[in-house]
């Protein structure tokens, strides 16, 4: 089948209102917008302003009552608790509209925020859509974020009430969640109201009196009285949730996202971009506290009318590296989304796959990677073991969707390896060098979106305009800086290389070594600091700090490696995977005092580099080359 995407990008570049009118018809409105875009609203204009909706509505309320009630609408599968359970979308309406019944009686209205500070629990979807149906605005932290990180998302967001469990489970360990809770509760300045706690039977814990509720005896009479609260109508622009994510700094970025232009793009997206149809199981192998389990594990498949999975598990180890065969094989699932890394552990324990034996994957049709950079060895092995298109596309939170890809729906495209596809419609990508000029096809630059961006994408930070364009806006005049560098060969197609600011991917999880220096910076025997992400082959990338340290501290190397180790998990969470510190007697600056961080990075992966004209002294990068060598301590 010959591909529709020129057509249809075409048509959006040349009206893009009457393209994004046209696809919010798939969406059920309380009242219609009075302009599909206005211009003049927000920080470069606002979709579907005056309209009304409700998301969850449109995710569960409208399904039951067009017949899908009895479709499953969630599968939680926990390798790790050995534990599933399936939600119809009736049954899913019931818990969602029971916890909504429960938020609002702890006193939160719409407009006010919720903490959801959960592990891959089926609560953690009942907490965001029962937020979604009274018009209350979530922020979902990722439950690998240490104290310190919540409490900065406790004190921006100032949330009425957190929503949290006892515990999570990783392999071979219990994480005590409310420990971490109650200590981000002390330590941030906004103190939320009342806390809903949801005791898991791995790992029970304390309640504080008069802020502490128990989920199950709140949320169970509700459940048994049968309570029903009615979506709440919202604006189209008003916030459905707040999804923090690394800045250049220790401070996150509020990523604000809207409910009409989201349930607009998300729908869109399902079958146009992922070619799965309502009914069919899709699956998010990620996390509830990323974006992409925003997206694609709640609001997508179920606007979409599909079954889509909770997986509490890893793709390796839980029990081993055939546990995504077994939850394709076992559901029916059509498409996996995940991040190239659990692919890349997949292949290192399995290279032969010889766990896919004896599983039925006639379903499953295509495999989509976004996360990180997709190297093309993973992506061949992938298509090579399961038989499928293996999709990259590109994706930020800040864009709640893809940027670019290969679009299955709209029919395939001529694939290029490293390439994550050509830009979606919405998308007007470009490449500019500094100065803010087109480069030349096939050339390095800055990827840019011309503006305004599409339905979906933030409007703004949370409570913070001015960041909002500071960070994205005001460096390019009239496009949206993406952060990342990359080059648009002849065919229109994108190559994504690196970020341009201080941002790194672990696993597919996006942390600030900015944040990580500032941590390190905090300990006394540190006299200067620089943190950069190395080339790693399982996690693509891990951050490894440089540190220079006062003079009598030298001697106590090894412990102070092991402290600022500690400090790094204590203050920013296990995530950030910082467990490489290499000391240094300088670090490499240029003449105005800039630490050189790109040429130390190819360094350490033994990347090409050519000597900074700017540099202070060139002796010292020997110096960090040296350092690199060493055993460490
Ligand atoms: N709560 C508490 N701790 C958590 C956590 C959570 N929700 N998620 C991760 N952690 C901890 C892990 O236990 C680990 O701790 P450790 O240092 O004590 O081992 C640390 O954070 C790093 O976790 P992770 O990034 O998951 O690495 P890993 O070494 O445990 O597993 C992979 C490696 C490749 C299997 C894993 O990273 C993976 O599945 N990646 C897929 C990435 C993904 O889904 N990205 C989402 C974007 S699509
Ligand atoms: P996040 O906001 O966590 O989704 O991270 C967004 C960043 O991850 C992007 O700015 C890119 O640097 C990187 N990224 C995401 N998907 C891809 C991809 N398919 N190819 C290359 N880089 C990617």
């Amino acid at each position: 089948m010959a591909s529709r995407y020129h057509e249809v990008y075409q048509s959006w570049k040349q009206d893009p209102e009457a393209f994004w009118a046209d696809a919010a018809r798939e969406i059920d409105w309380f009242t219609p917008w009075e302009k599909v875009f206005d211009p003049d609203a927000g920080a470069y204009g606002h979709w579907f302003t005056g309209a009304t909706c409700n998301t969850c509505f449109n995710a569960l309320d409208r399904h039951v009552a067009a017949g899908r009630g009895e479709q499953t609408a969630l599968i939680y599968d926990s390798p790790i608790g050995g534990k599933q359970k399936s939600f119809t979308y009736s049954a899913l309406k019931d818990e969602v509209s029971a916890l909504a019944a429960v938020l609002q009686d702890l006193g939160v209205e719409k407009g006010d925020r919720v903490i959801i500070y959960m592990p891959m629990v089926p609560e953690a979807v009942f907490a965001m859509l029962a937020c979604a149906r009274i018009g209350a605005v979530h922020s979902v932290v990722f439950g690998g974020f240490a104290a310190r990180e919540l409490a900065a998302r406790i004190d921006d967001a100032a949330p009425k009430a957190i929503v949290s469990a006892s515990c999570g489970l990783e392999p071979g360990r219990i994480v005590s969640y409310k420990p971490l809770l109650d200590e981000a509760i002390r330590l941030s300045k906004v103190k939320p109201q009342s806390c809903l706690v949801l005791q898991r039977e791995e790992q029970t814990c304390d309640l504080v009196e008069g802020r502490d509720h128990d989920y199950e005896a709140l949320v169970g009479s509700a459940r048994a009285a049968g309570r029903d609260v009615p979506c709440v109508p919202v604006l189209a622009t008003d916030p459905l949730y707040v999804l923090y994510t690394s800045g250049t700094t220790g401070r996150p970025k509020g990523v604000v996202r809207d409910n009409g232009g989201h349930m607009v793009r998300l729908k869109w997206s399902m079958f146009n971009e992922y070619g799965v149809k309502p009914g069919e199981t899709f699956w998010a192998a990620s996390d509830v506290g990323w974006v992409v389990g925003h997206s694609y594990i709640v609001y997508a498949p179920l606007l979409h009318g599909c079954t889509t999975i909770l997986f509490e598990g890893k793709p390796v180890g839980t029990p081993d590296a055939g546990v995504f065969w077994r939850v394709i094989a076992e559901h029916g699932v059509v498409a996996l989304f995940t991040a190239p890394t659990a692919f890349r552990a997949i292949r290192t324990a399995d290279p032969d796959a010889e766990l896919l034996a004896g599983y039925d994957m006639s379903r499953f049709r295509t495999l989509f990677l976004a996360g990180e950079r997709a190297d093309p060895d993973t992506v061949k092995w992938a298509e090579r073991t399961l038989g499928v298109p293996v999709i990259d596309h590109w994706w930020q939170t800040e864009t709640g969707a893809p940027i670019s890809q290969d679009p299955v729906g709209l029919g395939m495209l001529p694939v290029k390896y490293g390439s994550p596809g050509l830009p979606m419609p919405g998308y007007d990508v470009q490449v500019l060098d500094d100065a803010g000029h087109p480069v030349e096809t096939g050339k390095l630059g800055n990827v840019v979106v011309k503006l305004p961006l599409p339905p979906g994408a933030l409007p703004t930070l949370w409570n913070d305009d001015e960041r909002f364009r500071e960070a994205y806006l005001s460096e390019f005049p009239g496009y949206y800086k993406t952060a990342d560098a990359g080059i648009l060969d002849e065919d229109g197609y994108l190559f994504i290389m690196a970020r341009t600011d201080d941002i790194i991917n672990v696993a597919g999880h996006r942390l600030s070594t900015g944040g990580m220096e500032e941590v390190v910076a905090e300990h006394p025997a540190v006299a200067e600091c620089a943190v950069i992400g190395i080339a790693d082959a399982l996690k693509g990338q891990v951050p490894c700090g440089f540190v220079v340290l006062h003079g009598k501290a030298q001697a106590d190397m090894g412990a102070v490696e092991k402290e600022l180790i500690a400090m790094v998990r204590d203050r920013i969470g296990p995530v950030a995977a910082f467990k490489k510190v290499v000391p240094v007697k300088r670090l490499p600056k240029t003449r105005s005092g800039k630490i050189l961080r790109a040429t130390m990075q190819k360094i350490a992966d033994h990347e090409e580099w050519v000597m900074p004209a700017t540099i202070d002294d060139p002796v010292i990068l020997e110096e960090i080359a040296e350092a690199l060598n060493k055993p460490s301590s």
